[in-house]
């Protein structure tokens, strides 16, 4: 059943994938005090390789984007030279990496970027305090001016041609999981009513803008797009959410990217205002490849290409229980199970 799993796909003209199954984005915090990739982790990603395609943990595109502890980032040369050496050590395996390029918004914290403002789409907060350092409450964001969004556009396209330049064969943008792209499309964080709210026009366009930027950089075929159209973290849904997604994957459907990923940690979740499942909503307006993940085996993962339900399947914490997933997977070698104890050290 898992054989399909196997064979290679054809992402575009460009890419081809040496088998369906992805590794998910995993931010590990590992990245030295610079937030440079580490030859260790280059070694971790190189482990990996035999996926048909690495996503890299998310990374940064500039200081003001941070709200973890050593997250890795793409703004500098030093962190490019990093990254190299990681997108080196994975082709010399035979592998295929992305980056994903991340900016937290409101989830960010001064204290990692030596003090200033927090911005999102519009000043409301979350409640809580940074994982793993309690003592780090979130603060009040500033709504980012116009002239503010389109820095973080331009910004967004600087990082993905580092990204290139890094050796990615691509990138993925974050656009999931409740940052900074994501407090856009959801109606619990943005109030705006200039024209980046307001209307599912004006909610979807610094998705698009991003998008555009990121394709006039370094062309579509490498760039792809995680989203989260059922609020599951750092965000609450809302039933009005659900046409801002409509309008934005039928938007979408003219980029020709190379993939949408969708962004979630159990996709057996429903969402009463998008009628089911995330992926199947997804699926339904979205006419490019697509990936699903959260809670996958390769065995449903299998099942759910097969009945079309999505095209390739991505796979987080099982990738980082066993670096050697995939020769396991192909073997039927019984596989270790994830445990959060696993996260203090890379293998
Ligand atoms: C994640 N996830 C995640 N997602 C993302 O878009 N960028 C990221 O950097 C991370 N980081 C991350 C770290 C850790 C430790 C976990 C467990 C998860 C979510 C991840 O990509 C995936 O969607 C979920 O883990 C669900 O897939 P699995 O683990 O059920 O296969």
């Amino acid at each position: 059943m898992t054989s399909t799993l196997f064979s290679p796909f054809e992402l575009n003209s460009t890419l081809t994938l040496q088998n369906r199954i992805l590794m998910a984005p995993l931010t590990r915090c590992m990245a030295d005090e610079n937030l440079v990739p580490t030859e260790q982790m280059a070694q971790y990603y190189a482990r990996r390789a035999d996926t048909g395609l690495i996503i890299s943990e998310a990374t940064i595109i500039r200081p003001d984007g941070q709200g973890y502890p050593n997250t890795p980032g793409l703004f500098n040369q030093a962190q490019v030279d990093g990254w190299k050496k990681v997108t080196t050590a994975v082709h010399n395996a035979g592998g295929k990496i992305f980056a994903q390029l991340w900016h937290v918004g409101r989830v960010a914290h001064p204290f990692f970027f030596g003090g200033g403002d927090v911005l999102s789409a519009s000043n409301i907060g979350i409640e809580g305090s940074v994982p793993r350092m309690r003592d780090l409450s979130y603060q009040t964001p500033r709504a980012a001016s116009v002239e503010e969004i389109a820095q973080l556009v331009a910004d967004y396209a600087k990082a993905a041609k580092n990204a290139i330049a890094a050796g990615f064969d691509g990138v993925e943008i974050h656009g999931a999981n409740g940052y900074l792209i994501d407090q856009f499309l959801h109606l619990a964080s943005n109030n705006r009513s200039d024209e980046y709210g307001g209307s599912v026009q004006n909610m979807s366009r610094f998705a698009l803008e991003v998008v555009d930027a990121v394709i006039a950089a370094i062309g579509s075929d490498r760039v792809a797009l995680r989203l989260s159209p059922g609020a599951y973290f750092l965000m609450e849904g809302n039933h009005d959410d659900r046409a801002v997604f409509d309008h934005l994957l039928q938007a979408l459907n003219s980029r020709s990217l190379a993939f949408v990923h969708i962004g979630i940690f159990d996709d057996s979740m429903t969402f009463d205002y998008l009628g089911g499942h995330a992926s199947d909503y997804v699926r339904k307006y979205y006419k490019g490849t697509l990936v699903g993940v959260g809670g996958y085996t390769a065995e449903t993962g299998a099942q759910a290409i097969a009945e079309n339900r999505f095209d390739l399947v991505a796979v987080g914490r099982p990738m980082i229980a066993n670096p050697d997933y995939i020769s396991r997977v192909k073997n039927s070698e019984p596989l270790k199970e994830y445990e959060d104890s696993m996260l203090q050290a890379l293998v």
